[in-house]
């Protein structure tokens, strides 16, 4: 390992992952498990912030998005990977950390009036008009089932998950950045309350990464239904390709065409290593875009049908998943203690 720093990211278990998820994040966290000392973890107790009534299949899918993680490249052998509940000591950190947490960095935090903004209107889609929307959001603290303890403090359970493992860097997107920012200042304010340093500062890593587009060219979220996921049988990922959003102006199949906005084209850019010259011949109008589609179908094709291959490999081997989830816990709860103790110490809980 050429650098024994820390890097740490987890991702919500919110079902199949997609390929927004995969040449995003996940690709990019493959790449890191060569340089760094990562740890991955599945942030199952932060699914629970936004869908707490909803946990019949959360087992399930922390364990779906596992073997997602191992069919895309994670080593179990180069990285940790865990599950965020197998490790008890982030949630007494949570509530350490919660002690010293003012709630107005939560409560200006921007990602939170985000996500309720888009829970309401997920709620009340197509029953409120604009107006009474934006009132609801104003009055947030009367929705009861979204405003909830856990769900304020998601930026102190995800500092918790960071400092908790003393990551030196994380990999994140921009959305995360307000989150990252909540943890940075959370070690300083912890060493001028207790007057000792015990966190490292973590610092975000962006890397520049594919976007990945949904079908209908906004970004690809499950919530929108426009994603393709990975697992997914072919024959509908094909179908889904067919549907793919593209020039409007471009009536006739020989009409030039604006690749930029073109979802084909963005995903020919992830594909097609001749993706330059598809942009050239888009614009001279050299082709239709059905036979576009088909051409990128056919450059995704081997990669997905590998990908659904090699799942299989760790979906019939329970063993060896039982087996890498043990480890991995092992590990992040030895890390975790380790950081616990010193917590204690310096808070004076023990001695
Ligand atoms: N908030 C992250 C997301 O939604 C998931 C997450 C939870 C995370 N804890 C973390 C990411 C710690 C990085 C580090 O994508």
């Amino acid at each position: 390992m050429a650098e024994q720093k820390i890097v740490l990211s987890g991702m919500r278990p919110t079902g199949k992952l997609h390929l927004g998820n995969f040449h995003g994040a996940l690709k990019n966290w493959v790449a890191l498990q060569d340089k760094y000392n990562c740890y991955f973890f599945v942030a199952d107790l932060h699914s629970l912030t936004t869908a707490y009534q909803h946990t019949e299949n959360l087992a399930q899918n922390s364990e779906d998005m596992l073997i997602d993680w191992l069919t895309a490249g994670l080593n179990p052998q180069k990285c940790t990977i865990f599950i965020q509940s197998d490790v008890p000591q982030v949630s007494e950190l949570n509530t350490l950390l919660g002690m010293i947490t003012p709630l107005g960095w939560l409560l200006r935090n921007p990602t939170y009036k985000e996500q309720i903004q888009e829970l309401l209107k997920q709620k009340y889609a197509g029953q409120l008009d604009e107006k009474t929307l934006g009132e609801k959001v104003a009055s947030i603290a009367a929705d009861d089932e979204i405003s909830c303890f856990g769900f304020l403090g998601y930026p102190v359970l995800m500092a918790t998950d960071i400092l908790i493992q003393q990551a030196s860097y994380v990999p994140v997107g921009k959305d995360q950045t307000a989150h990252l920012e909540i943890a940075r200042d959370l070690t300083r304010r912890f060493a001028e309350i207790y007057g000792e340093q015990v966190f490292t500062e973590p610092q975000p890593l962006y890397t520049t990464v594919a976007r990945v587009p949904g079908l209908d060219g906004r970004k690809m979220s499950k919530s929108y239904n426009n994603s393709i996921f990975l697992g997914e049988d072919l024959d509908s990922v094909r179908k889904k390709v067919m549907t793919m959003f593209t020039d409007p102006n471009k009536k006739g199949k020989n009409d030039p065409a604006n690749p930029e906005g073109c979802v084909v084209y963005a995903f020919h850019q992830i594909y097609n290593p001749n993706a330059a010259k598809r942009c050239e011949e888009c614009k001279a109008g050299a082709l239709g875009c059905v036979a576009c589609k088909k051409e990128l179908f056919a450059l995704m094709e081997p990669e997905l049908s590998a990908f659904n291959e090699r799942r299989k490999t760790f979906e019939n081997d329970k063993a060896q998943l039982a087996q890498i989830i043990a480890s991995g816990k092992e590990k992040a709860r030895a890390n975790a203690a380790a950081t616990l103790t010193k917590v204690k110490k310096v808070m004076r809980i023990i001695k």
